[in-house]
C-alpha cells in the first residue's frame, strides 16, 4: 500500500525500500530547487503534549511546500475529554488533508486513524516517535554515507525514541544495541517485532544493562531523557535508577573514534548527558534537529503529493 493513502503510526509501517526512497527525497528537499507541491493543502497539528522541534518543523515544512498548518494545543481540543477522539477525527477530515498528532496514549493514534479517513502521522506517542527516528536515519546516512552494517548504541530509557530507533535500525540493516537498567528494558512486543525484522535484514540486536558494552566500537552513540513527557511523577525514582547511564566524554571514547553523538532534544544537561556534551566535536544534535524539517518535508510530499509515476513507498 502506498504511503499516499496510509497513516504513519509506527516506523515499521514503512519498508526498507520505502525508507531509502524517503531519505533520498529528504536529501533532494534539502539540497535541490525549492518547490511547492502542497499548495492549498492543510495539515492539522493535534498536540496533547508540549513541543518545540516537531511543531515548528512541521509548520515550516508545510509553509515551504506551499501549504498551511493549523496548530491545535491540548487546551483547545480536549481530545477525548471535551469531545470523543472519533468525533475530532471525523471533523478534522472535513477541513484538512492530514493530521500530525502527539498523544499520551498510542491507542489514541489508532482511534484517530480509524476514524479520520485522512492520513494520520505519529508526532510522538508513549510508544513511538517515527518522525524522529526517520530524521535520525537521514542524519546518519548523510554523515556516514550508508546505513547497513553501522552500529547504533542507545544508552538509557527504552522509551518511544528508543523503540522507533530500534525498529528503524533493524529495518535498514543497522545493528542496534541498547543499555538500560533493569526494569527499563525494551518491551517484549517491540523486541519480538525487532527480532523478526532483524532476521530479514541480517542486523544484530543486543540488549544489555552495561553502557560500556553497548557503546564499545559503535558508530553512533545515542541517548534521550530519563523521564519522558507524561512520566514526571516518576522523575526522582528514575534519577536513581539511571545513575551510571549518563553519556559523557569518557563513555563516548569507547565508541569508534569517528562515532556520532546524537540526542533528539530537549536535553537535560548534567542528567542523561554531561554538561557541554552537546558541543562535543562528535555531537551532531543540531544537524539532527534541522533534519526533522527536511525529512518531514519529504514525508508530507510523499503522503500528500505523490507524483503519478511514484512507486508506492510502503
Ligand atoms: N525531538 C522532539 O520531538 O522535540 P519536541 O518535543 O520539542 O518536538
Ligand atoms: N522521550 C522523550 C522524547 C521527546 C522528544 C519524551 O517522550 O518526552
Amino acid at each position: 500500500m502506498s504511503i499516499g493513502t496510509k497513516s504513519l503510526l509506527s516506523v515499521a509501517d514503512l519498508s526498507r525500500e520505502g525508507i531509502e526512497r524517503l531519505l533520498e527525497r529528504a536529501s533532494r528537499m534539502k539540497h535541490g530547487q525549492p518547490s511547492q507541491p502542497l499548495q492549498g493543502r492543510t495539515l492539522a497539528l493535534l498536540f496533547e503534549k508540549p513541543s518545540l522541534r516537531t511543531r515548528v518543523s512541521f509548520e515550516t515544512a508545510m509553509i515551504q511546500l506551499g501549504g498551511h498548518a493549523i496548530y491545535l494545543s491540548p487546551a483547545e481540543v480536549g481530545l477525548g475529554k471535551r469531545e470523543p477522539v472519533a468525533d475530532v477525527a471525523r471533523v478534522l477530515s472535513r477541513y484538512t488533508d492530514a493530521v500530525a498528532a502527539r498523544t499520551f496514549d498510542h491507542a489514541t493514534l489508532h482511534l484517530l486513524a480509524l476514524n479520520a479517513g485522512i492520513p494520520v502521522i505519529n508526532a510522538l506517542s508513549d510508544i513511538e516517535h517515527p518522525c524522529q527516528a526517520l530524521s535520525d536515519l537521514f542524519t546518519i546516512w548523510e554523515k556516514k554515507g550508508r546505513l547497513p552494517g553501522l552500529t547504533l548504541a542507545f544508552v538509557g530509557d527504552s522509551n518511544n525514541v528508543a523503540n522507533s530507533l530500534l525498529l528503524a535500525s533493524v529495518l535498514t540493516g543497522m545493528n542496534f544495541r541498547i543499555a538500560s537498567p533493569h526494569g527499563y528494558a525494551i518491551t517484549e512486543s517491540v523486541l519480538d517485532q525487532g527480532r523478526g525484522l532483524a532476521d530479514s535484514s541480517g542486523s544484530q540486536l543486543t540488549l544489555t544493562s552495561d553502557p560500556c558494552q553497548a557503546v564499545e566500537g559503535a558508530d553512533v552513540v545515542y541517548t534521550d531523557v530519563w523521564t519522558s513527557m507524561g512520566q514526571e511523577a516518576e522523575a526522582d525514582r528514575r534519577r536513581v535508577a539511571f545513575r551510571g547511564y549518563q553519556v559523557d566524554e569518557g563513555l563516548l571514547r569507547l565508541a569508534n573514534e569517528e562515532a556520532l553523538f546524537m540526542h533528539p532534544l530537549p536535553a537535560h544537561h548534567g542528567e542523561e548527558i554531561s554538561a557541554g556534551l552537546l558541543d562535543h566535536p562528535q555531537s551532531v544534535v543540531f544537524d539532527q534537529a534541522e533534519n526533522r524539517l527536511h525529512l518531514q518535508k519529504a514525508l508530507l510530499a510523499s503522503i500528500l503529493a505523490p507524483t503519478p509515476a511514484q512507486v508506492p513507498i510502503q
